[in-house]
């Protein structure tokens, strides 16, 4: 019997996982999730199985999408496609109890990651990123890191696990060997609008992340208009959703629920969204990325077990930050990832569209909007992001915000710049002039306070088996 089948078939009791020698229709099961029913995990392990082998086609699969965005799918389901998906690739075994990720649901200017993962290392926590590109309207990890010139995040899984274990920190794509099914899905939903759906984003975060063979998950679930999620309500039920299958996997979750209702930081843009990285690992940069960096960070000490409480973490990672020690670390990833570490006091080595064109204020006063989506897709348009799966991202345009949530604004003065190319000008003149009204808000009254965390969940549930 092959590793893959008997792994299928140990979870089965757990999982009450298929057996993969059925057949079904793919036209017969598109149809069943369409009209609302329930698929059984035969079949979902089936359509996943039959999709990764190439035997169903990726407009069948878009039909699938579809059909599980609009009709949804019940735990079972979730658990059962989380684990098809999971099972579709090579499964890492946990060498140390230490190993713990971190993944957000996405959000515009959302980049704790490099933030994150180098502090939590400088606390002796194994931190095994394997981490997907932009989504939608939302940046990704790996395009953004690949905006540092040679930065290879193409690693076998030996190096993968040469790097985790001896030195404590690798950040890499998705392989062909990692949960494909969700490398090929993923790409599918950027492009077929089926992202915002609560059990495909749990089963593509969840079959990646357990492959990696951690011990726990700290979960950042976006709210707000730039996220997936819009309202408290539905970011909720994601936070469960992540959190039960989290259990059902036997993995510790900690999940918090963070606002997007506008970009986090200042930068939207790969490189320049580096850059701001730096500059918090730095002791400067903008406090609510930097807040959130910690609360993140601080909560995967406390899942390592190497802090009694998450806000011991939370200290923990402080003086991290403080003494330099995160940012020793974000060096020493790039380097190890053939990146040239003195990048970190050369920001003139990333790639860096030659024009910035200001957005000036119409009006004095506070912002009471700016609105991530827009601005997100705007980076999409300028080639920041891609639109067909096939595109190649531009890592130098983007947008930096120079005014933020609550802070006083004059007239005229510059509330923000755009970084494009010249052939962009005309593009750039025309977003500004007509989107204006629709992204930024000024008002005359002060800001309503930003709250940046609105609640954090744990649930221990980490088991060898
Ligand atoms: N992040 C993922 O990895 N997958 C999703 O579906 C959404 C966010």
């Amino acid at each position: 019997m092959n590793s893959r089948r008997k792994k299928i078939l140990d979870l089965k009791d757990h999982l009450n996982v298929a057996d993969p020698g059925l057949t079904f229709s793919p036209a017969g099961l598109i149809a069943k999730k369409r009209d609302g029913k329930a698929l059984d995990v035969n079949e979902i392990q089936w359509f996943i199985d039959e999709y990764v082998k190439n035997q169903i086609a990726d407009y069948q699969m878009s039909a699938m999408l579809m059909a599980i965005y609009l009709k949804g799918m019940d735990k079972k389901e979730t658990a059962a496609l989380t684990n098809a998906m999971l099972y579709s690739g090579k499964v890492l075994q946990l060498k140390d109890a230490h190993v713990i990720d971190k993944h957000s649901t996405g959000g515009v200017g959302d980049k704790t990651s490099f933030i994150v993962a180098p502090l939590a290392c400088a606390c002796g926590v194994k931190v095994p990123m394997i981490a997907g590109r932009g989504l939608g309207h939302t940046g990704g990890t790996v395009d953004k890191i690949e905006a540092v010139p040679n930065f290879n995040s193409g690693l076998t899984l030996i190096e993968f696990e040469k790097n985790l274990y001896t030195h404590g920190l690798v950040l890499m794509g998705q392989t062909e060997e990692i949960a494909p099914a969700d490398k090929r899905m993923y790409a599918l939903r950027d492009v077929t609008s089926t992202v915002e759906s609560i059990p495909l984003i749990t089963a593509s975060i969840m079959s990646k992340k357990l492959a990696e063979g951690a011990r726990g998950f700290v979960f950042d679930i976006k709210v707000g208009c730039g996220a997936f999620m819009k309202d408290l309500k539905s970011a909720r039920l994601l936070m469960n959703s992540l959190s039960e299958t989290g259990a059902r996997f036997n993995r510790d979750v900690l999940a918090s629920i963070t606002d997007m209702s506008i970009p986090l930081g200042r930068a939207i843009g790969n490189s320049l969204e580096i850059i701001e990285c730096i500059e918090i690992l730095k002791g400067r940069g903008p406090e609510d990325l930097k807040q959130v960096s910690l609360h993140l960070a601080g909560g995967m000490v406390y899942l390592a077990g190497l802090a009694k409480t998450h806000a011991a973490g939370i200290e923990q990672v402080t003086k991290a930050l403080n003494s330099g020690a995160g940012l020793a670390w974000f060096k020493k990833m790039i380097e190890l990832q053939n990146g040239p570490g003195e990048i970190v006091d050369r920001y003139e080595m990333l790639p860096i569209a030659p024009i910035k064109t200001p957005i000036l204020a119409r009006k004095k006063g506070y912002f009471h909007r700016i609105a991530p989506i827009d601005l997100g897709l705007f980076l999409v348009e300028l080639g920041g992001g891609r639109k067909r799966k096939e595109d190649k991202i531009d890592h130098s345009v983007g947008i930096v915000l120079e005014k933020n949530w609550g802070e006083k604004i004059k007239k005229d003065e510059p509330i923000a710049y755009i970084y494009h190319h010249p052939h962009q000008t005309e593009m750039v003149q025309y977003f500004i002039q007509n989107s204006y009204e629709q992204i930024f808000k000024i008002s005359s009254s002060p800001s309503p306070k930003r709250k940046l965390i609105f609640e954090t969940t744990i649930k221990r549930s980490f088991k060898h088996v």
